[in-house]
């Protein structure tokens, strides 16, 4: 009797395996992957997956490392994505929402009582706890840097990976994120040019000018999946279309209501959002150039939220376009520099930018621009003149207190290098610029560590290019 009943357990327990070994590529369209959602805290994050338009039942369980008793959470909420030019599939989305802030938490998928997905979950950190973060720009272009710097993000063990734009090449359709970026980011397991990072960490994603400048729908029917796949807060300024920051939406009513279905109130307010992680205000911003950063609006959207974050040690601001740029690819484009006296009030630290395709980082500088700041909004960006003031005093390693905001590229995540013949030609510099790397693809690992920040800027093949720090 005993016998029976362990081989029928020994059996389940192997159809059970079998069913996880080879669910991930029948079952999902995209693997589960952890975003922060749309209410960010230390105790919550939230799990999104993609499958085919089908009913079935789906719940996720959650336990802790020291727990055996799972906690079950009913996945009922999906939006349903249905646009001319891929098979109509769904999203699905769960929240954990009573993690213990920098823990480890695991999480298994059931669909129709079966495991079909298993992994290990990074809660954030609290306000008072370490903590490290990837940020890496221009990234799914499928080239071998790219992946080769997935496998880079993953081994330093990030709790964060900040994108800073251009998430996948040309257009960002749905298909695109389907063959450069879900299997490089989210893959079953490591290999030499695929990681398993999305399942364990959140990413959290700034939109590129391949990501969203696109707003031709009937061109592009899959464009703008950004609206739809990330799970991120909706508290910037909402549209409307046409507005000062949105621009109008472009095709037949019926590409235009496939699409605002599928990107549900993600669009268009998704495009700037702010929250806080670990010891840090986090600010995102859309810098395509049809956004007139000039807008009041806006600029006192930014003003404000900046200084609603009053118990932040640091201030972060991540978004696409460069305002201080060395780089002769992409020189003309430095229209949000005109935010500099913006976050310079509202005591910002550290920008993090992407667009061009290498590594840049300038001394701490103050700028102020020349009036008028900006009044026209063409399409490919503009330059914005001005003084800057430098501190050349700062050296990251004996000088650690920076007078101004570092600014920082970090664009080369895996799109064609721009200008690698400036790296050793520093007379092309501007004179805000105190390290430029273009030979090689790198990213960007920061430790947090209370009020020092910890700088390395790693390249594709894992040897250190930069390093700096930053103290209070
Ligand atoms: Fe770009």
């Amino acid at each position: 009797m005993k016998f029976r009943l362990l081989s029928l357990l020994l059996f389940i327990g192997i159809q059970q395996l079998m069913a996880q070994e080879n669910s991930t590529e029948k079952i999902f369209i995209a693997n589960p992957y952890l975003q922060i959602g749309r209410e960010p805290s230390a105790q919550s994050l939230e799990l999104v997956w993609h499958v085919a338009d089908a009913d079935a039942t789906w719940f996720v369980e959650e336990r802790t490392k020291d727990s055996n008793a799972w906690t079950r959470i009913e996945a009922i909420n999906f939006t349903r994505v249905a646009v001319t030019g891929v098979d109509p599939h769904r999203i699905y989305h769960i929240k954990f929402n009573k993690l213990d802030p920098g823990s480890t938490f695991y999480y298994r998928v059931i669909k129709n009582k079966v495991v079909v997905f298993e992994a290990e979950g990074k809660a954030p950190k609290s306000d008072k706890q370490n903590y490290r973060f990837v940020a890496i720009g221009d990234i799914g272009a499928l080239t071998p840097d790219q992946k080769l710097l997935a496998v880079q993000a993953y081994k330093a063990k990030p709790d964060m990976v900040v994108v800073a734009g251009d998430i996948v090449y040309n257009t960002g359709l749905i298909s695109e994120y389907r063959t450069k970026f879900w299997n490089i980011y989210n893959s079953d397991k490591e290999t030499e040019q695929s990681a398993p990072i999305m399942r364990s960490v959140p990413f959290v994603a700034a939109p590129g000018n391949h990501d969203i400048a696109t707003r031709d729908l009937d061109r592009l029917p899959q464009a703008l999946a950004y609206f739809m796949f990330w799970d991120q807060p909706l508290n910037g300024p909402n549209g409307p279309e046409g507005s000062a920051w949105v621009p109008l939406l472009k095709g037949s009513d019926e590409n235009k209501n496939a699409f605002k279905a599928a990107a549900g109130d993600a669009y268009p307010r998704m495009g700037n959002f702010s929250f806080n992680y670990g010891n840090a205000h986090w600010l995102y911003l859309d810098s395509n150039p049809y956004v007139n950063w000039s807008d009041k609006t806006l600029t006192d959207w930014i003003k404000n939220d900046l200084a609603s974050a009053k118990g932040a040690t640091w201030r972060f601001v991540v978004f696409h376009h460069p305002g201080f740029n060395s780089s002769r690819q992409h020189f003309e484009e430095q229209q949000m520099r005109v935010l500099s006296p913006a976050f310079e009030a509202g005591n910002v630290d550290v920008v993090i930018t992407g667009h061009v395709h290498n590594y840049q980082r300038t001394y701490p500088l103050t700028f102020t621009p020349d009036p008028p700041a900006a009044t026209t909004t063409p399409s490919r960006g503009r330059i914005v003149n001005g003084k800057w003031v430098l501190d050349n005093n700062f050296n990251g390693k004996t000088v650690t207190k920076p007078k101004g905001i570092i600014y920082i590229v970090t664009g080369a995540g895996g799109a064609d290098l721009y200008n690698p013949e400036q790296q050793d030609d520093k007379n092309s510099w501007q004179t805000f610029t105190s390290t430029f790397i273009s030979k090689v693809h790198s990213l960007t690992v920061v430790d947090v560590e209370g009020k020092t920040l910890n700088f390395r800027q790693i390249a594709a093949d894992g040897k250190e290019v930069d390093a700096f720090k930053v103290t209070k």
